[in-house]
């Protein structure tokens, strides 16, 4: 039996994970409960008081683009979208006129993207069954141009490691350094080819993110991400390449940088 190890992490068993594969599920999580504070800060210079998931990327709401993409997936049974409770019946409305069907329920979201994501896992257990073995993908409703090959790409991964995650290599040399009164100063160079920028979709077999999630509540741990969370469980985690492509709309310019992306496609 061949087992995956990294000093300090817990194994999966590979021929377990090849002999359920066959019989395996795939389940998505989409928070899109955040109001965007980053985006309407900019308000004045151009901003917006709606939530970035919510804006229209060439006549297409953010999250609906998500949702075409992870439903382009075949292999997917289901996604849970997490929003604000004031943000439900605009989210299923959306979801109907976009003839997104069945696969989508909205449940409602928490303060932090964790929470939305706990949300979000609770309901689809409760109303999947999911077993230990199915796969659980999260993905950022705020990242609209995701591709279904990277998708298909995580979701592999994590049948074959357990977990994964979609990671960006880093292009320029990276710093550490000490935050001063009037900056930073550096204090080391960390080798570009050790770095990765984390995007999502992440994921993990369904026992796993469960036991993750259920950890970092008991030790009051708060992540900004499902690796943080997995990585702290001491589970290995793999990384799947990401692209500039499937950045996370976060300030103003960014629908305009998405748009220009989309365009090339074309
Ligand atoms: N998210 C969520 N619930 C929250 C906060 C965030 O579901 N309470 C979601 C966002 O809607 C987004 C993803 O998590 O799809 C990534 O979060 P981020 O980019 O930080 O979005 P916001 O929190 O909305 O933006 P900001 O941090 O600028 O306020
Ligand atoms: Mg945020």
């Amino acid at each position: 039996m061949v087992m995956r190890r990294r000093p300090g992490c817990r194994t999966v068993p590979f021929a377990a994970i090849l002999y359920t594969s066959l019989a395996m599920r795939v389940f998505v999580i989409l928070p899109a409960a955040g109001i965007g504070t980053r985006m309407s800060a900019g308000s004045s210079a151009g901003g917006t008081s709606t939530p970035k998931q919510f804006l229209s990327i060439a006549g297409v709401p953010v999250l609906v683009h998500c949702l075409r993409a992870f439903l382009t997936v075949q292999r997917v049974e289901a996604i849970y979208v997490a929003v604000r409770n004031t943000e439900i019946e605009r989210v299923q409305a959306q979801v109907a006129e976009f003839g997104l069907g069945a696969k989508v329920s909205v449940v409602e979201g928490g303060d932090i993207r964790q929470q939305s994501v706990t949300n979000a896992l609770v309901s689809l257990v409760a109303t999947t069954g999911c077993g230990d073995d199915d796969v659980i993908l999260v993905h950022d409703a705020a990242r609209p141009l995701i591709d279904p090959a990277t998708i298909d790409r995580t979701i592999d991964a994590i049948a074959e490691h357990g977990a994964a995650i979609v990671g960006l290599p880093a292009v320029d040399t990276i710093k550490q350094v000490e935050r001063t009164a009037h900056g930073a100063i550096v204090t080391a160079t960390i080798p570009r080819e050790r770095i990765v920028q984390a995007q999502t979709p992440q994921g993990a077999r369904c026992g796993l993110l469960q036991r993750a999630f259920a950890e970092a509540v008991a030790d009051e741990f708060t992540g900004t991400d499902e690796a943080s969370l997995l990585e702290r469980a001491g589970f290995v985690v793999a990384v799947v390449p990401g692209s500039p492509r499937n950045f996370k709309i976060t300030q103003p310019g960014d629908i305009e940088l998405a748009e220009f992306y989309l365009a090339g496609v074309k």
